[in-house]
């Protein structure tokens, strides 16, 4: 081997200067494929616009109540495709294209869908020679013959159309020409079979089409070209949104000058932020949005797959399709092309028309997250690695001593016996059931993690089982694989297989994992997969899974078929009593209905912690709204400023996790100085005290598919200027938030929609923002600017405990914000926090409704019944109707009691002391002058 020794020193000159001026974490980009790298995107990207050789066979169309078919035809090729575009409930279309009679099966992904879509009835009202038109409820599709494009109306607005640049490409399948010059036994001259069958689609020009080489990495490609490719234009969208995940702004930015977004789950070692390279998750949908509606595009594809993007400013298209056809007004329009390497066109429209009616229809294809357990929304403390049971004893006593609630304590992989997962270190962990046991007693879970990746070891049984039983992931010539992760060698087991999965999943039975109780939940990380020496430091595409499927169509989803073992095992041990709680590294669509999500391996950089929430937003409008990043940043020391930030900043996320690297020094909320435990605690705090809100509004998360951290937009679709803001976010619509993202300021911009419409007031001081837009407000170490909505009522707990579990039957608080017409409302849900009973009904779910004079609690779901212990301590009204001097409440078991109405001239707030009522029963106030 040659010694490169000057790019050497160059290059550790580099580090050294880079790592002493910035202390920046750095990617190593080499490690990852750019565009120009990867075959397929070369070859997709390369495709010219307008030239596009695909037209509908005019004869072939037919139709039934709810799908229209029609063949497609590939001039250039001579490859005919079926194409089926069906009409779905709710506003959604989806467009099905594949080969006619391909050499072989071609992947179609499973499991992101969480039931059959329901269709709806779909009506021909016009065939014409070029084109036929359909409609299903108030929208409208048009199938274009030649060139063939796809138009969908709401109305009668164009919305979104498909292959309007004609950038649609789908290599069929082939079998590999063959040289005549290597080709000696002339037996196969003549024999179609032995030849490109349908040359005219260039595919077998590219060097990549049959072998692929990155690095030292040789991707042997038995079925060579298979990619797939398609264009979506939306006409009177301004911006894109979607395509998680990428460590970059929640509005996507032009690809133009840039490589396309990247999906492709990966281990990125130290990703950087602004950054379009693909991590550890990939939900292809993706939202286009203007003034006037919201459109998706939900892409059904799992294997790798790239996206350009040009939002509206950067589009200077030779007039677009509809500047075209509406005159000349220059109308905003964003276009998008994804790209996949494998597997077919399926891909869902989702016409809104409004931003939550988007998201909605996205998580009835794909499910929504079912109602968590009330303590994983409480403080989460992790970090590679609580050593050992006496230091897990400690952490959980010091949050006692310095009176932090916290609900959970974390293991990362130093928990086990050599990276053996479901075998604990005996020497560092000689009892855990005690551990969990004196954690429980204190009302706290343990989370412990476990990776997919199986150590090759002959004394372990789960590798010998595996082995013995053909589990895991396989070479084409039918070797296990073995890759390089934790334990050393290892190998992979293969999620697709059901008796893998059913195998798997009975390993978390209590009575198999030892040590654990129904009190300790699972962290699953690694499920890219991670392979430290594989490609791109994941799995060779060329491996085989279940089915004979190549690892090429099923990568992106390989973490979720993994989750959702997880997810069923911890139902099955727990009796089906208990709501599971699973985190996950990697995602797909659909890895909601398993998993919690958090941002991986940050860093302790400011830039990280503002990056948290655009990332968080972004997968939170795919359907992932429990989502958090680690606090702190999981490489490199925070110092007390950044932590600090940092924790105020997550206690209003969905997820709410401390973690670090084992290399770092310990960050618990005490080990800086006084004033830094305080201001730490009373971020934890508030956030215990929102827990009552956050609880209801993942219910109706559950229900409706609403996000619960929501971009401003989301609410505010008309109102320009929210749509590039991404470092404040709406927790429901009643809470603002707009956390402090640099060092050492004292003040920073709020921008505080609703146009005046809608007022806030500061949640700490109950004082009214009356300017619009964009405010400079001020702040100390101790605060961020959080706020809630005029018209809102919120509830809350105010006796804040060691954690969640010994809140249950806490009273509550209800913060009721008075708009310009006196009125207010709100919801609130209750249940037992942690069953499944909810389900069968046992719980309240109240309408808190304030009209100017008199608070009610009304029942939402009648037939629901809970009884909880939970009473009504205290309402405040901000803004309060003039001159109130007592109050009356009336409910069916106080009969009418009177109240004390003491109001505050400081901060214009009416309190209603001890109203005492039980929240599970229907009451009302009355204010009286
Ligand atoms: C309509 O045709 C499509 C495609 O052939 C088929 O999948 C679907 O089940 C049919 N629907 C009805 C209602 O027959
Ligand atoms: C459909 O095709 C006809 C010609 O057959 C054309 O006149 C008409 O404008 C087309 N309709 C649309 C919506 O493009
Ligand atoms: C559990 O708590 C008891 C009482 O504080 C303590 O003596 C014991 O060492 C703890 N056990 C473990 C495994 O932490």
């Amino acid at each position: 081997m040659t010694c490169h020794c000057i790019s050497f020193y160059t290059t550790i000159l580099g580090v050294l200067l880079l790592s002493l001026l910035y202390f920046a974490v750095a990617v190593d980009r080499t490690n990852f494929k750019t565009c120009d790298q990867s075959s397929f995107c070369r070859r997709c990207r390369k495709v010219k616009p307008n030239e596009t050789p695909y037209e509908v066979v005019s004869s072939t169309v037919i139709q039934n109540d709810s799908t229209l078919q029609a063949e497609l035809f590939n001039k250039d090729t001579g490859v005919s495709y079926l194409l089926q575009l069906t009409s779905l409930k709710d506003n959604i279309f989806r467009l099905h294209i594949n080969e006619k009679s391909p050499l072989h099966k071609r992947y179609e992904v499973e499991n992101a869908l969480q039931d059959h879509p329901r269709q709806a009835e779909l009506k021909i009202v016009e065939s014409l020679s070029n084109n036929v038109t359909v409609t299903s409820g108030p929208n409208k599709a048009v199938l274009h013959f030649s060139p063939f494009r796809v138009d969908l109306y709401s109305g009668d607005q164009l919305v979104v159309s498909a292959n309007a640049r004609g950038l649609m490409r789908f290599e069929h399948l082939r079998t590999k020409a063959v040289k005549q010059s290597e080709d000696n036994t002339d037996n196969n001259a003549g024999n179609p079979e032995e030849t490109a069958q349908y040359p005219g689609d260039g595919a077998e020009d590219d060097p990549g089409a049959w072998e692929e080489n990155f690095k030292s990495h040789q991707d042997s490609k038995p079925y060579g070209p298979e990619a797939v490719a398609m264009d979506f234009s939306f006409p009177g969208a301004e911006h894109a949104y979607g395509i998680p995940q990428h460590a970059d702004s929640l509005a996507l930015r032009s690809t133009k000058t840039t490589d396309p977004y990247r999906l492709y789950n990966l281990d990125v070692f130290e990703y950087e932020t602004n950054e379009k390279m693909a991590l550890y998750g990939s939900i292809p949908v993706l939202y286009a949005h203007g003034k006037e509606r919201t459109t998706g595009v939900f892409w059904h594809n799992a294997a790798e797959t790239w996206v350009d993007i040009l939002p509206s400013a950067d589009n200077n298209m030779v007039d677009s399709i509809v500047n075209f056809m509406s005159g000349n007004v220059k109308k905003p329009q964003v276009e998008s092309h994804f790209m996949s390497e494998s597997g077919i066109i399926d891909v869902f429209f989702l016409l809104g028309p409004k931003p939550l009616d988007a998201f909605r229809q996205y998580t009835l294809l794909t499910g929504t997250a079912p109602l968590p357990q009330m303590f994983t929304l409480g403080y989460h403390q992790s970090r590679w690695n609580y050593n050992d049971q006496e230091d897990v004893a400690q952490i959980a006593e010091k949050f006692d001593f310095y009176d932090i609630p916290m609900d959970v304590i974390w293991l990362d992989i130093e928990w086990t016996d050599s990276k053996k997962y479901f075998i604990w270190d005996a020497r560092k962990f000689s009892n855990p059931l005690e551990m969990v046991q004196n954690l429980t007693t204190k009302g706290r879970k343990l989370v412990v993690i476990i990776d997919p990746h199986i150590k090759r070891d002959n004394t372990y049984y789960i590798h010998n089982e595996a082995t013995a039983n053909n589990y895991y992931v396989k070479h084409t010539d039918g070797k296990d694989y073995e890759g390089w992760c934790w334990p050393g060698a290892s190998s992979y087991l293969d999620f697709f297989d059901p008796k893998v999965r059913e195998y798997f999943g009975g390993q978390y039975a209590l009575d198999k994992f030892q040590g654990t109780t129904n009190d300790v939940y699972i962290w699953n990380d690694m499920n890219e997969p991670s392979v430290f020496n594989g490609p791109e430091i994941t799995m060779p595409k060329d491996l085989i899974h279940y089915g004979g499927w190549e690892h090429r169509d099923v990568h992106n989803l390989n973490g979720m078929m993994y989750t959702q073992v997880t997810y069923d095992a911890l139902y099955k041990r727990s009796g089906g009593t208990l709501r599971p709680f699973v985190l996950t590294r990697a995602h797909f669509a659909g890895s909601q209905r398993s998993a919690t999500v958090w941002t991986g391996d940050n860093a302790a950089e400011w830039e990280h912690l503002r990056i948290s929430y655009p990332m968080c937003l972004s997968v939170g409008i795919a359907g992932m709204s429990f989502c958090g990043a680690d606090v702190g940043g999981f490489f490199k020391n925070p110092d007390s400023e950044l932590l600090i930030r940092w924790n105020q900043a997550a206690a209003w996320l969905a997820f709410f996790r401390q973690h670090s690297h084992i290399d770092t020094k310990r960050r618990e909320p005490w080990t800086f100085n006084d004033e830094t435990t305080q201001i730490i605690r009373d971020a934890i705090r508030i956030r215990y005290s929102y827990l009552p809100y956050w609880y209801t509004l993942f219910r109706e998360h559950e229900i409706s598919g609403y996000p619960v951290m929501r971009p401003l937009w989301a609410h505010y679709p008309g109102e320009t200027a929210t749509f590039a803001i991404d470092d404040h976010l709406l927790v429901g619509d009643a809470i603002l938030v707009r956390p402090v993202f640099e060092p050492s300021v004292t003040e920073v911009s709020v921008y505080f929609p609703g146009e005046g419409k809608d007022t806030w007031y500061d949640v700490d001081t109950m004082q009214e923002n009356k300017t619009p837009g964009a405010t400079r407000i001020p702040v100390t170490l101790h605060k961020i600017p959080v706020y809630q909505k005029s018209g809102t009522i919120v509830p809350r707990k105010m006796r804040i405990r060691r954690s969640t579990v010994p809140m249950k039957n806490d009273p509550y608080t209800l913060v009721v914000i008075a708009d310009a017409e006196g009125k207010a409302t709100g919801k609130l849900y209750i249940d037992d926090e942690s069953s499944f009973e909810y389900r069968h009904g046992k719980y309240v779910y109240l309408r808190l409704n304030f009209d100017g004079k008199m608070l009610s609690s009304r029942y939402i779901d009648n037939q629901a019944n809970f009884e909880t212990a939970s009473w009504l301590e205290r309402v405040d009204i901000a803004n309060p109707p003039k001159g109130v001097k007592s109050a009356k409440l009336t409910s069916q078991s106080l009969g009418t009691v009177n109240l004390e109405a003491k109001y505050n001239t400081n901060n214009n707030v009416l309190t209603l002391r001890k109203p005492g009522v039980n929240m599970g029963e229907e009451w009302f106030i009355e204010l009286i002058n």
